[in-house]
C-alpha cells in the first residue's frame, strides 16, 4: 500500500530534547505519527500526518467496550549513526495475535513495519543517544463504529506514534525493586484475553497497580487463579535465577504475554549464551527457595524494563523475602549488559535481530 506523507514544514516542527534532558518513559512525542483507517475489509488512506488528536464519535466502541490493542518496541542508534528496530517483526505477529482474541482485522506485518520505518526515517533526529535510553514505538489500534450493542466493531483505526525515552524505572538497572506478591488481585483467567496486548488488561491492572505503590513495590507479581503458580508482573515476564546461574522463566500459557524479551533470552539460551530454561513456577516453592538462597536472584523481562531485577518480594500480610543481598545480581547485570549491547549495536546481534530503518527520501 501506498503511504502518504503530510509533513509539517520544517519551521513549525518542535526540536528534540538535548542530550542533557531527563527524558522519563513514554512522555515525549515526536512531530509526527503514522494513521491508516480499516473500514469494508480493508485498510486504507495509510498516511504520515503530524502528531494531533482523534476525531471520533462518543459511540465509538474502543471507548465503551474497550476494543483496543497495542505493541511496546524499542529502536537504538548505532555507532554508524543508523537507527535500528529490535526485533519488530515478532511484535508485528504478536499485534496480530492480539488483533484475533479481540475479533480485530489483522494488520499485514510487512505494512506494520514499513509504516514504522517511514515514521521513524522522517523522526530520526528524535532516537535518542543516551545510555540506557530508546526511541520507543507504540503501534495501537482501536475500533471506532458508532454502535453501542456489543459486538466487534466493523471499523478501526491502526496508528504508530513515536516516544524518546529513558529507562521505565527511573533508576535504571542501579536499583532492584520491589514487587507485591497478592492473592486478590488476579490479571488474567483461563480461557481470557491475558495473552493478548489488549486495553483491558492493562486498565485492570491499575488498582493492584496502586495496591502495590502504596506498599512501597512498584509492580503487583500476579498469581494464577489459584494462587498456587507464579505467573508475571503488571508490565513484565519474571524470571529468577538459580544458584547454577540459569534464568527461569514461568511458562506461557493463555494467560500471560509472550514477552519478546523473555524469548529471545531463550534464543541466547539456545545458542548457548547463557542458561535458561521455562517451567511452571509454584508459589510456595518458590518462596522457599529464596529463603534457602536455591534462588539468587530474580526479576522482570520486558522491551520497557529489559532486565529489572526485584530485590525484594512483599506479601499482603507483611511478610518480606529479601533475594540474596536484595540488590543487583551479577548474572542479572550480565544478562543485561549483553542485551543491551546487542540491541545497541555494541556486540553482534543474532541474525535478524536489528532491521535498520532505510533512508526513504
Ligand atoms: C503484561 C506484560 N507482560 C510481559 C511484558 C514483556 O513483553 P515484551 O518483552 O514483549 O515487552 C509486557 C510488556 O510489554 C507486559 O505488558
Amino acid at each position: 500500500m501506498q503511504i502518504a506523507y503530510d509533513l509539517l514544514p520544517r519551521n513549525k516542527r518542535q526540536s528534540p530534547p538535548g542530550r542533557d534532558v531527563n527524558l522519563g518513559f513514554g512522555l515525549l512525542r515526536t512531530n509526527h505519527m503514522f494513521q491508516m483507517e480499516y473500514a469494508d475489509g480493508v485498510w486504507r488512506n495509510a498516511c504520515i500526518l503530524p502528531y494531533q488528536p482523534f476525531s471520533i464519535m462518543p459511540g465509538a466502541v474502543c471507548l465503551h467496550y474497550g476494543q483496543t490493542i497495542f505493541e511496546g518496541i524499542k529502536a537504538f542508534r548505532h555507532e554508524d549513526g543508523e537507527i535500528r528496530i529490535f526485533r519488530g517483526d515478532i511484535n508485528a505477529d504478536r499485534l496480530n495475535h492480539s488483533a484475533r482474541i479481540m475479533c480485530m482485522p489483522p494488520v499485514p506485518p510487512d505494512l506494520q513495519m514499513e509504516a514504522i520505518m517511514r515514521l521513524i526515517d522522517v523522526e530520526r533526529d528524535w532516537c535518542p543517544v543516551i545510555p540506557e535510553s530508546s526511541l520507543y514505538i507504540r503501534p495501537f489500534m482501536f475500533a471506532t463504529m458508532d454502535a453501542l450493542g456489543v459486538r466487534p466493531s466493523t471499523t478501526y483505526v491502526f496508528c504508530v506514534i513515536l516516544s524518546p525515552s529513558g529507562p521505565y524505572y527511573a533508576r535504571g538497572i542501579s536499583e532492584a525493586i520491589t514487587l507485591l506478591i497478592n492473592k486478590s488481585f488476579h490479571r488474567a483467567a483461563p480461557g481470557g484475553t491475558g495473552s493478548a496486548k489488549c486495553g483491558g488488561n492493562y486498565g485492570a491492572s491499575l488498582r493492584a497497580a496502586e495496591e502495590a505503590h502504596s506498599r512501597g513495590a512498584s509492580q503487583v507479581l500476579y498469581l494464577n487463579t489459584d494462587n498456587t503458580r507464579i505467573e508475571e508482573a503488571g508490565s513484565m515476564n519474571h524470571y529468577h535465577v538459580l544458584a547454577d546461574g540459569t534464568f527461569v522463566i514461568p511458562t506461557f500459557s493463555d494467560t500471560v504475554l509472550r514477552s519478546i524479551t523473555s524469548l529471545s533470552v531463550l534464543e541466547l539460551a539456545e545458542a548457548g549464551e547463557i542458561k535458561a530454561r521455562q517451567e511452571d513456577i509454584p508459589l510456595e516453592p518458590f518462596l522457599k527457595g529464596i529463603s534457602s538462597g536455591d534462588i539468587i536472584e530474580a526479576g522482570g523481562f520486558g522491551t520497557a524494563a529489559v532486565v529489572s531485577p526485584v530485590g525484594r518480594y512483599c506479601l499482603e500480610d507483611g511478610t518480606v523475602y529479601t533475594v540474596g543481598d536484595g540488590g543487583v545480581g551479577r548474572h542479572s547485570l550480565a544478562l543485561y549488559t549483553r542485551y543491551s549491547a546487542i540491541q545497541t549495536g555494541k556486540a553482534p546481534a543474532p541474525e535478524g535481530w536489528l532491521r535498520t530503518v532505510p533512508r526513504y527520501s
